[in-house]
């Protein structure tokens, strides 16, 4: 097991990550934890993370310098670095320029850490201080122009320091730099998995939660649907799941999800029927922002009222994943939409969290939901906005508006299926712009709605390019869905990338 220790960077969360692509299992932890406190982990080498600090300070981070008398090997990364020699006697002084981005460094000497690597490579340096000394016992084993002692190491102790960040994807040889830490240098096996992870997080939860009960709002997307079965499998019926149906859910869903949690998983699972209440609060409203408040807030509402029925609810179970931390941890941007998670919660709430998520990534989350037996319909849904189709009806949300956009939307995804393109389009779903056109059927006019498609590609959501579907594929979704879908008579292809459009139309 290789321990992390978190100095503030934003790539920290990416190491463990990384370590735990090799197959070994990773923590990241405060670095004010004590060494015995890492011996009681069972820790077999350490890692300190970069971090916007200055050693030099005045709130500088520290380390308990009894760390480097456990006989552990450590790898420091950039201020990690820093911190190691000004801890183990070295120097630390201010670069003349800060440097940030790609730079060239080379490797002087044969070293475990670089081993089987060009002596040559590019990596990604972003820092402020450098080390101009190394401390004793330590040589420079790379050196770049602009940093002298690029990489430092004192083989004998099995300490290694890097200046740059090689958990970066531009650090070409960085992946390979972490693997022989952790596989040669810490002698890790590499046999670890996501059924370890499992184990490991059962046993957390276990002993968070002792006899106590806990409640999860299920959504019916991938992470509160991950959560709710991790959990289950380690606490049983002292798990209670809510779903709360708005009446926002796109067609077959809430029966999908009653089925999977209260059939194949034999959980306990409430569901609220707030159709109605939903329905009224959004009457007469059409704009956005209002919209989307109405809908967050109202979900608030119906969560505390449900959940203050239940007795002896101690814990509130979340999906939160490690980017919704960094995301909201570092929103400085401007809000263009408000955006509302279902289970996004009071702030003056009862429950203490639990949330066994909140060191993985999406991906990690979907090849753990499949190993915990999750249908891949659950595990692979594209990502659904949580005021749902309140934001894909433009306008007003009514019944009738609703039921035409679901009856569209169902037959997209049918056709993107059969079309195999399910997994190569990020999103896609159908829109109900609130106009109307005329048209002819048979040999009548028509004066009906258009329904809007938008399918879009992209890596996170926050960047989208609009998909190519093929124009077959096009034409058999168009047909169908003005045959078979009642006051529908035109279909539009969006094809506007985010930026400038945002991939929700609302
Ligand atoms: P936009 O429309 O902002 O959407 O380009 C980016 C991604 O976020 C999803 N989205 C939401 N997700 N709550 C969510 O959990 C929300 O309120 C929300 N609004 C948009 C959207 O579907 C896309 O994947």
């Amino acid at each position: 097991k290789i321990i992390v220790l978190d100095f503030g960077s934003q790539y920290n969360q990416l190491i463990t990550r990384r370590i735990r692509e090799f197959g070994v299992y990773s923590e990241l932890h405060a670095h004010t934890i004590t060494a015995q406190e890492l011996k009681d982990l069972n820790a077999t080498g350490i890692i300190f993370s970069g971090g916007p600090n200055s050693v030099y300070d005045d709130n500088a981070f520290k380390i308990d310098e009894a760390i480097f008398e456990l006989g552990l090997p450590i790898l420091g990364i950039c201020y990690g670095m820093q911190l190691m020699s000004h801890t183990l006697g070295g120097k630390v002084e201010k670069a003349a320029h800060r440097e940030y981005g790609k730079a060239e460094i080379n490797v002087l000497e044969e070293n475990a850490l670089f081993a089987n690597t060009p002596k040559e490579q590019v990596v990604w340096m972003s820092h402020g201080d450098l080390v101009t000394e190394t401390p004793e016992g330590f040589t420079t084993i790379a050196t770049s122009a602009s940093c002298p002692i690029a990489a430092m190491a004192n083989p004998e102790r099995k300490f290694y320091a890097v200046q740059f960040h090689p958990e970066v994807r531009h650090s070409v040889y960085g992946n390979d730099l972490l693997r022989h830490f952790a596989l040669d240098i810490c002698g890790c096996k590499g046999d670890w998995s996501m059924a370890n992870f499992i184990e490991i997080e059962i046993e957390k939860i276990r002993a968070q939660v002792g006899d106590k009960q806990v409640l999860c709002a299920l959504s019916g997307g991938v992470d509160s649907s991950v959560v709710a079965v991790l959990i289950h499998k380690a606490i049983g019926d002292q798990l209670t799941c809510m779903f709360v149906d708005h009446n926002l859910n796109r067609k077959g869903e809430v029966e999908q999800v009653m089925k999977t949690f209260t059939e194949d998983f034999d959980m306990n699972l409430i569901k609220i029927d707030a159709r109605d209440r939903f329905m009224n609060k959004l009457k007469g409203v059409s704009d956005p922002e209002q919209k989307r408040k109405i809908i967050g807030n109202e979900f608030i509402y119906v969560f505390d009222e449900e959940s203050a029925k239940l007795k002896d609810m101690d814990f509130l179970a979340q999906g939160t994943l490690y980017t919704d931390i960094i995301e909201s941890g570092t929103a400085t941007a401007q809000t263009i939409k408000s955006h509302h998670n279902v289970g996004g919660l009071p702030e003056d709430m009862k429950f203490e969290l639990i949330e066994p998520l909140n060191t993985l990534f999406k991906d990690e989350v979907r090849a753990l939901g499949l190993e915990l037996g999750l249908p891949e319909a659950v595990v692979w849904r594209q990502p659904f906005p949580g005021p749902g189709l309140g934001i894909r009806v433009l306008g007003e949300v009514t019944e009738e508006k609703l039921e035409i956009v679901r009856d569209a939307d169902f037959i997209l995804r049918e056709e993107i299926k059969k079309a195999g393109l399910d997994r190569d389009i990020w999103q896609y779903f159908c829109v109900l712009p609130d106009i109307r056109s005329v048209g002819v059927m048979g040999d009548g006019r028509t004066y009906d709605y258009a329904i809007g498609i938008r399918g879009v590609t992209s890596i996170d959501g926050m960047t989208s390019d609009w998909a190519r579907i093929p124009y077959d594929v096009l034409e058999k979704i168009s047909v169908r869905i003005v045959n078979e879908v009642d006051h529908v008579n035109r279909v539009l292809y969006d094809i506007t990338s985010k930026p400038p459009a945002t991939i929700e139309w609302e």
